[in-house]
């Protein structure tokens, strides 16, 4: 019997079958946790990874990232998962050290060529990080999931947390959007390879250069665009660091295809729905903003570019579009023209 593909064993998708920020931030908000200096980056300020100080010069970054799978390739599934797993070290400008893997598999079902195939796409990824991957964990589970926990090093002296952006901050972005327009479309069977293999390519590449170029050019903050889409995440940014934001729709780096493809309601993920209702709580949208816009900058990224806080005079220094930029304004509150 042939296997079945592997994204009809998920009923999410990447990042996009992240628990909803709302209902996570209620029940989280009051958790009791006792509070210790070491602990440089937490829970409280929706950053990418924590951060736990060693020394004045040294601090240990962690995070950790899994999900179902996305595409149907296993070799790109794994791949995938492990740039958007170490993604989260590189939006808070440290370095990859080392990683475990994190694996729920059906092996009777799927056998093992398709679980090699993952791992070997996990390999090819950490290895262009210079991460060692160090050891991990499987289960069995009907439903496949994948991903990866990733240690790495920071100046604790130069964090790219939520809280640091500056008034008069540009903002960029390093990655289009509309990854997970193209791979809820694919499960359904409605998208061309090409623009298939585009999406892979995107989600598949590193944020290291980004968050490298981001540290030269002296970037206040940084946050990688995943399950909770741009708005989302920019929303964090400006929330924690006190300021509004305001973005230009036309300047939001895209891939090519994606707007007609949102023009389909199929294309419209689940997570992508609940992104755009809780951003209808912190966004203001201009009349002329078309609707294809407004569901793209909610669309729920899997392995996305990082968003960029930095000072507007270097913001050409990022290999990236600026779309928008910070202002003092009500903390959080996003204006899209
Ligand atoms: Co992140
Ligand atoms: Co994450």
């Amino acid at each position: 019997m042939p296997s079945p593909r592997l994204t009809s064993l998920s009923r999410g998708a990447g990042c996009g079958c992240k628990l909803p920020a709302a209902d996570l931030h209620a029940l989280l908000g009051d958790l009791k946790l006792p509070h210790d200096d070491r602990l440089l980056v937490g829970i409280a300020t929706a950053d990418d990874a924590a951060v736990i100080r060693l020394s004045d010069e040294l601090a240990l970054v962690q995070t950790v990232d899994f999900f179902t799978p996305i595409v149907d390739d296993p070799y790109a599934f794994g791949a995938i998962a492990a740039a958007n797993a170490l993604s989260d070290v590189y939006a808070m400008g440290g370095t990859p050290l080392s990683a475990l893997s994190i694996l729920a598999f059906p092996l009777q079902q799927l056998g093992g060529e398709i679980l090699r195939a993952i791992l070997d796409g996990a390999l090819g990824v950490l290895e262009e990080a210079e991460t060692l991957l160090a050891g991990g964990h499987s289960i069995e589970d009907p439903e496949p999931k994948f991903g990866l926990a990733v240690t790495g090093t920071i100046d604790p002296g130069r964090m790219l947390a939520n809280s640091g952006a500056r008034h008069g901050d540009a903002l960029v972005l390093t990655k289009p959007l509309g990854t997970g327009a193209i791979t809820t479309m694919a499960k359904h069977g409605e998208v061309s390879e090409p623009l298939l293999e585009r999406a892979i390519e995107v989600m598949s590449t590193l944020n290291r250069n980004a968050s490298i170029s981001a540290l030269a050019a002296g970037a206040h903050a940084a946050a990688d665009v995943t399950g909770f889409g741009l708005l989302g995440h920019l929303h964090a940014i400006a929330r924690e660091s006190g300021l509004s934001a305001e973005v230009s729709a036309a300047a939001v780096p895209t891939l090519p295809g994606v707007a007609e493809l949102l023009a389909d309601e199929e294309a419209i993920s689940g997570g992508t729905r609940r992104v755009a209702d809780w951003a209808a709580t912190f966004t203001n949208f201009a009349a002329d903003v078309a609707d294809w816009q407004r569901w793209l900058l909610a669309d729920a990224t899997t392995s996305g570019g990082l968003i960029v806080a930095v000072p507007s005079e270097r913001a050409s220094e990022i290999p990236g579009q600026v779309f928008g930029r910070l202002l003092k304004g009500p903390a959080g509150i996003i204006n899209v023209s």
